[in-house]
């Protein structure tokens, strides 16, 4: 198996390149490979020959995205058509990491990987474009609030403001699943070894809150829940660009009627990665 990583300096990139083996893995960041240039992505493809690109590269600052949506659409969309064009050349199977931001949020249900996505938000509809420019037989992971060592992530954000301010203040009005890239990466690992197609919902179990996800933070790394108070998304400020998903809860249900395992639920992996940021060694 050799497999072509794209975005593999990002958060979910580093955690892939620790779930395969050195041997197997061409691991490329954003210096090495950017996908917006076709021309590159072509090269890189062909010279190595991969049996999978695990395409995870994207431009992620969902804010930034509102206001620069040429550069969004340049490599989110238009970047997985390079990725989906080189790999077609070498008969590579492709897998697209994409995001729970395809969805509007407006269902009261979690998320099926067959429900219609209505995105919101630049960012997510650059996300969606990109996953309609791959071929048939290509594989969709869509993913949400993703946490992990490596690279900025909310958990880091909160430890980060808990440790400068009394009280802390997050929304309660927008539910999701976070993602450990920790937990992820060997789900897509066996996802590229068994050649499994078509859209797969993967996040951690147990659907939550910022403002929940926020005291549990606080709470795994031994401080009190109680600085952290509830606010809805109006009241923001400043108020973000970008919509956000009122519920972005994503059903696993192709993983689950296909028998594959879940992530395990997030408080446990949420635990785990607090512990590991404390005490790095
Ligand atoms: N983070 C989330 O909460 C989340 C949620 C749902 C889905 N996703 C999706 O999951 C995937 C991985 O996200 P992540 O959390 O690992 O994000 P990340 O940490 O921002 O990683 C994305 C990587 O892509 C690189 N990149 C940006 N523009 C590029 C270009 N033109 N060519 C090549 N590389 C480029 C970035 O490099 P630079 O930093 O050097 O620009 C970064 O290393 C993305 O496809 C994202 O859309 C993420």
């Amino acid at each position: 198996m050799r497999v072509l990583i794209t975005g593999a300096g990002g958060q979910v990139g580093h955690a892939l390149v620790d779930a395969f083996g050195r041997d197997e893995l061409i691991a490329c960041d954003h210096h090495a490979l950017d996908v917006a240039d076709r021309a590159a992505v072509l090269a890189a493809v062909t010279s190595t020959r991969p049996d999978t690109v695990v395409h995870t590269a994207a431009w992620t600052a969902v804010d930034a995205c509102e206001s620069d949506p040429d550069r969004a659409f340049a490599v989110n969309a238009l970047g997985t058509r390079h990725v989906a064009e080189a790999a077609r050349r070498v008969g590579a199977h492709v897998v697209y990491l994409s995001t729970d931001y395809v969805f509007d949020g407006t269902k009261a249900t979690p998320y099926l990987e067959w429900d219609a996505p209505n995105p919101q938000s630049v960012y997510g509809a650059s996300k969606l474009a990109g996953e309609r420019e791959l071929d048939p037989g290509s594989t969709i992971v869509r993913i949400a609030w993703v946490c992990g060592r490596h690279g900025s992530n909310m958990v880091k954000t909160i430890l980060g403001l808990a440790a400068k301010h009394e009280t802390l203040r997050f929304v309660d009005d927008q539910r999701g699943n976070p993602t450990f890239a920790e937990d992820l990466a060997p789900l897509v690992r066996r996802l590229v070894a068994e050649r499994y197609t078509g859209t797969f919902h993967v996040t951690n179990q147990g659907a939550t809150t910022w403002f929940d996800f926020a005291r549990d933070v606080l709470r795994a790394a031994g401080s009190d829940p109680g600085r952290v108070l509830p606010i809805a998304t109006h009241e923001l400020e400043p108020a973000r660009p970008a919509p956000r998903p009122a519920n972005s809860v994503l059903d696993n249900a192709a993983l689950r009627l296909e028998g594959l395992p879940l992530l395990p639920d997030h408080h446990e992996s949420l635990a785990r990665l607090v512990h590991e940021l404390a005490d790095p060694t």
